[in-house]
C-alpha cells in the first residue's frame, strides 16, 4: 500500500505506478535507508515520540531487517512498493506492528531520501579512493618493471623525444592523484546531513541535529532545510571527478591500443584481457582497453543529464529529483569497474624493449639534443634550430640517423661540431640531461617512483 493513500479516492492507474515507482533502481539504498531510520528513531526518544523500550524495539526489527537485506538485496524487488523508503516502513511494521507506523513522525522521505543518497555517496567515495590507489599501485610496479625501457615519446603522434615506459606510467600515477583528490575534496563537502529538514521548512520536531549527524557519521548537520532537500551537489561532484578520472582512463586505454598494435608493438596485452575475431583467426583484440574508452562516454553522459535535470528546478524537492539514482549508481559502478579492469591490464602486460628502443632511435628524436650542443658551442638557438632542420633533411636524404652522420657530414652545416657530438646523440644521454625536476632522467624517475610510493601508502 502506498504510503499516503488517505489523500486518495481512486488508486493509481498501473500505467502511472510503472512509470513513477523508483524500487527497481533505489532497493540499492536499502542499507543506507535502515541504518538512517536507526538514528531517526534515538532522535524521536529525546523528543518524547518513542519511549526507550520502543525504540529498541525498533532497532531490533531494523537490524533484522539490515541482515535480511544484506545476505539477499535482490529479495527487495519482489515486492510492489513505490520505493525504498516505502519498502522499509512496510517491513518494518510486518515485524512490529502498529508500533512501525510511529517511525515517520516529524520526518519526510525528502529528508530521507537526501540523507540516504548522500551516506551512499559517502560509501562509494571510500571505495573508489581504494581501486583508485589500488590502480596507481599498479602502474608504479610497472614503472619500476620498466625503468629502463626507452620509447620515443609524442607530440601530434609523431616521435618526438625519448622517454622511458617508466616515465609514461608516472604521467597516470600524476593523474589518478588528482583524481583521488578531487574524491577527498568533495566528501568534505558531502559530509553534512540533512536528515531532520522535514520536507522543505524544517521538523517540527525539537531534535538535535547536530547530535543526530554525528550518531549518523556526518561531520555537521547541513544549515537550511530547503537546500537540504533540494540539493544533489554531491552527485554532481562526483559525476564530475568520475568523468575527468574516466577520460584519464580513456587516454590510458588509447595509448595501450596504440602501442600494442601491430605498427607500435611496443606492449603485449595478454590473452586473459584479449578476446578473439569470429572469423579472423588471427586476431586479438584490447577489447579491455576499448571498453574503458568507450564508457567514458556514458559516465560524461551521466553528468550531463544530471545538470540538465537540476538546471531548471524551483526550490525544494521536486520528483524531477528521482532521476539522479540510475544515473550516479551506473557512473560510479562504470567508473569502478574501469579503474579495476585497468589494473587487470597491466598485472601482466609485456614491454617489447627492443622494438620500443629501436623505435626511439628512429625519427630523429636526438635532434634537440643536436640543437642543444650547437648551442652549448656558442651557436645562437634560432641558427643552430635552423641548422639542425637542414642536418635532418640530408639525413633522411642518406637514410641514415644522426648518430651515423660522419664528422665531415655535420661539418657540411656547422663548422663547430667535433666527435663529442656521439655521446650526445645517445639515447642515454637524451635521458639523462633532462633531469630538472619531472623530467625524464633515469634519476628524476626514480625519485619520482619513490615519492608516489610514499604518497599513496
Ligand atoms: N523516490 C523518491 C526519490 O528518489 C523519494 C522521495 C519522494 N518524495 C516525494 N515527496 N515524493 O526522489
Amino acid at each position: 500500500m502506498a504510503l499516503w493513500g488517505g489523500r486518495f479516492v481512486q488508486a493509481a492507474d498501473k500505467r502511472f505506478k510503472d512509470f513513477n515507482d523508483s524500487l527497481r533502481f533505489d532497493y540499492r539504498l536499502a542499507e543506507q535507508d535502515i541504518i538512517g531510520s536507526i538514528g531517526w528513531s534515538k532522535a524521536l526518544v529525546s523528543v518524547n515520540v518513542l519511549t526507550v523500550e520502543e525504540q529498541q524495539q525498533l532497532e531490533t526489527a531494523l537490524n533484522e531487517l539490515l541482515c535480511e537485506v544484506q545476505s539477499n538485496p535482490q529479495g527487495i524487488l519482489q515486492d510492489d512498493s513505490e520505493d525504498i523508503h516505502s519498502w522499509v516502513e512496510s517491513r518494518l511494521i510486518d515485524k512490529v506492528g502498529s508500533l512501525g507506523k510511529k517511525l515517520h513522525t516529524g520526518r519526510s522521505r525528502n529528508d530521507q531520501v537526501a540523507l540516504d543518497i548522500k551516506m551512499w555517496c559517502k560509501q562509494r567515495v571510500k571505495e573508489l579512493q581504494k581501486s583508485i590507489r589500488t590502480l596507481q599501485g599498479k602502474l608504479v610496479e610497472t614503472a619500476e618493471n620498466n625503468r629502463h625501457a626507452v620509447m620515443p615519446g609524442y607530440t601530434h603522434l609523431q616521435r618526438a623525444q625519448p622517454i622511458t615506459f617508466a616515465h609514461w606510467c608516472m604521467a597516470y600515477v600524476e593523474m589518478l592523484d588528482r583524481d583521488y583528490s578531487r574524491l577527498f575534496d568533495a566528501y568534505h563537502r558531502m559530509n553534512s546531513c540533512p536528515l531532520g529538514s522535514g520536507a522543505l521548512a524544517g521538523t517540527a520536531y525539537g531534535i538535535d541535529r547536530e547530535r543526530l549527524a554525528q550518531n549518523l557519521n556526518f561531520a555537521f548537520a547541513t544549515r537550511n532545510s530547503l537546500d537540504s532537500v533540494s540539493d544533489r551537489d554531491h552527485i554532481v561532484e562526483l559525476l564530475s571527478a568520475a568523468s575527468i578520472s574516466m577520460v584519464h582512463l580513456s587516454r590510458f586505454a588509447e595509448d595501450m591500443i596504440i602501442f600494442n598494435s601491430g605498427e607500435s608493438d611496443f606492449v603485449e596485452l595478454s590473452d586473459r584481457v584479449t578476446s578473439g575475431s569470429s572469423l579472423m583467426p588471427q586476431k586479438k583484440n584490447p577489447d579491455a582497453c576499448e571498453l574503458i574508452r568507450g564508457k567514458t562516454g556514458r559516465v560524461v553522459g551521466a553528468l550531463t543529464g544530471i545538470l540538465m535535470t537540476l538546471k531548471g528546478l524551483p526550490l525544494a524537492y521536486n520528483k524531477d529529483m528521482q532521476e539522479d539514482k540510475e544515473g550516479i549508481f551506473d557512473a560510479l559502478d562504470t567508473w569502478q569497474d574501469c579503474l579495476d579492469i585497468a589494473t587487470f591490464v597491466l598485472e601482466d602486460i609485456k614491454v617489447n624493449v627492443d622494438r620500443t628502443k629501436e623505435a626511439a632511435l628512429k625519427g630523429y628524436s636526438n635532434a634537440t639534443e643536436l640543437a642543444d650542443y650547437l648551442v652549448a658551442k656558442g651557436v645562437p638557438f634560432r641558427d643552430s634550430h635552423h641548422i639542425v632542420g637542414e642536418v635532418v633533411v640530408y639525413a633522411i636524404s642518406v637514410h641514415k640517423g644522426l648518430e651515423h652522420l660522419t664528422i665531415e657530414e655535420f661539418r657540411q652545416f656547422s663548422e663547430v661540431v667535433d666527435d663529442d657530438v656521439y655521446e650526445i646523440l645517445s639515447l642515454q644521454s637524451c635521458l639523462d640531461k633532462r633531469c630538472a625536476k619531472g623530467g625524464v632522467s633515469p634519476l628524476r624517475v626514480a625519485e619520482a617512483i619513490f615519492e608516489a610510493k610514499q604518497r599513496i601508502k
